[in-house]
């Protein structure tokens, strides 16, 4: 997509539609008070004739409309005025982006971008508007045969701005909301591919992919024998009943000379049947999302790659297959992590945690700045957040409200949950150091604190995206979070936000 600013007038401009705003009381937003004037009145006797809707998100797109030059106008309902939130208008914003994406139109102008959003700028209006038009306009249609249908015509996007001190910052914003669009759309094209594509050779020959032709990014894959070799025990036990071979990959970006880097780990279980301790047949296949955490990382890395971002990044991603078979893990099999504490694995299906603890062990080596793991990792954050907000669970309260604020902020929210001695101590285990599961009550929390077990003295967070990764039901398919979230992280973090 293009983008240019502009503080031209939403008359006009000659572009094949122009979006502009409408507030409940008859209320008109600064471009459509434009349009009404320039029309002697259009909008004004479309909202009185019903015709227009002012609830938020519903969108009328009008044509010949006389004393404009854009060929459509497209009227969106903005709610009350003076009470816009960043979520309304990207709201709006989303539905304007579904009806223009059903026209021909190529070129747009939208003229919300001028009005007053309650704690919001130029920059995060222009960016939230490049997010949520790449939202609507993704389809995964690499898995379908015949004719592709083609997609949205639309090519070029101006932003009006009130002055031109504001174009600069809704220029930055764009460009930052196509990296972090890029990222979402990688990350949902990674979680939509089937189990039979999307292996962990796959993921790794991705990231790979990634880096190529990329100076300042490198990625490295490390292979089973390799992973043996570091005593990764845990790890290994999840794949041991699967065909496909298990693959650490390893990426970093150096985009800020020396610094620590923040590191970043994603779950990269490719599918999840639960092993020996075998999930139930309904909805299974939704297990192929069970890398979702993976895609994140890889997302967010992708992202910052994109934006340049003047940090170091590293990611490191443990991708397995969770199978059952002859040679698979059998519950209450004791597996010694590469840290040196021993598991009893008491249910293969809880598998996450025991990639990702030797995956967190293996980063100790970057010594980094600060440590997030993504995971889908538990059912039971779903039943205590349900899809709406990823669980964060941290050793750090300035690291748990920096990712939740990010969260806020980015439009991609989270919700604390806690951590501590007494919900550790749901894993004991009779035969080894702990053991893999911590019984009924707080799924979310005893995995989080078995990974904490793992990350002593580190500047750790864990974010449980088995809720946000993806949507089930008939709109089924990846969401792309929580790349938002991690990179607003990011460009916070190195100063890149205005
Ligand atoms: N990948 C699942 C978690 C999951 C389940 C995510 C449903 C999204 C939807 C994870 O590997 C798992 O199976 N967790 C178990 C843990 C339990 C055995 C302690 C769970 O949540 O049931
Ligand atoms: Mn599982
Ligand atoms: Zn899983």
């Amino acid at each position: 997509m293009e983008y240019f600013a502009t503080t031209s007038k939403a008359s006009r401009r000659a572009v094949d539609c122009v979006v502009v705003g409408v507030y409940a009381r008859n209320r008109l937003g600064i471009g459509a008070e434009d349009v009404d004037t320039a029309s002697k009145g259009e909008i004004k006797k479309r909202i009185k004739s019903g015709d227009i809707s002012t609830s938020i998100g519903r969108c009328t797109i009008l044509t010949n409309v006389p004393g404009v030059k854009a060929d459509r106008v497209a009227v969106v309902g903005l709610g009350k005025s003076g009470k816009l939130t960043v979520t309304g208008f990207k709201k709006a914003v989303t539905a304007v982006a579904q009806a223009i994406s059903r026209t021909k139109a190529k070129s747009v102008l939208t003229c919300l971008t001028l009005e007053p959003v309650v704690d919001s700028s130029s920059y995060y209006l222009a960016r939230h508007t490049a997010e949520a038009v790449h939202d609507v306009l993704y389809r995964f249609t690499q898995m379908k045969s015949g004719r592709k249908k083609k997609g949205s015509p639309l090519k070029t996007i101006g932003l009006a701005v009130a002055k031109r001190s504001d174009a600069t910052k809704a220029k930055l914003g764009a460009e930052h909301g196509e990296g972090i669009a890029a990222g979402v759309s990688l990350a949902k094209e990674l979680g939509n591919l089937p189990a039979n594509v999307c292996t962990p050779s796959y993921l790794a020959r991705t990231a790979k992919k990634l880096a190529a032709g990329n100076g300042k990014l490198t990625t490295k894959v490390l292979n089973e024998s390799e992973m043996k070799r570091l005593g990764m025990g845990s790890l290994l036990s999840v794949s041991a009943g699967s065909a496909e071979p298990a693959k650490l990959i390893v990426m970093q970006y150096k985009g800020a000379g020396n610094d620590q880097p923040v590191v970043l780990v994603g779950k990269g279980v490719t599918f999840d049947t639960g092993g020996i301790s075998l999930k139930p047949g309904p909805a299974m296949d939704e297990m192929k999302f069970d890398m979702c955490g993976a895609a994140g990382v890889i997302g967010t890395m992708a992202a910052v790659a994109k934006m340049k971002l003047p940090i170091n990044l590293n990611v490191v991603v443990p991708a397995v297959e969770n199978m059952p078979s002859s040679t698979a893990t059998k519950p209450g099999d004791i597996v010694k992590s590469m840290s040196g504490q021993t598991i009893e694995v008491l249910n293969t299906d809880a598998e996450g945690r025991l990639i990702l603890c030797d995956a967190l062990t293996y980063s100790r080596r970057f010594k980094p700045a600060a440590i997030i793991d993504v995971a889908t990792l538990t059912g039971a954050c779903v039943v205590a957040l349900g899809a709406h907000r990823t669980g964060i669970m941290s050793n750090s309260d300035e690291l748990r409200e920096e990712i939740f604020g990010a969260g806020e902020t980015a439009e991609d929210r989270g919700w604390p949950l806690p951590l501590g001695d007494e919900y550790a101590a749901q894993l004991k285990s009779n035969f080894a150091d702990m053991a893999n599961i911590g019984g009924p009550g707080g799924g979310a929390v005893t995995a989080g604190c078995f990974l904490g077990k793992f990350t002593d003295g580190l500047n750790w967070a864990h974010l449980d995206i088995a809720g946000t990764a993806w949507k089930s039901g008939a709109k089924k398919g990846a969401s792309g979070r929580p790349v938002p979230m991690l990179s607003q992280v990011l460009l916070a973090r190195c100063g890149a936000l205005p």
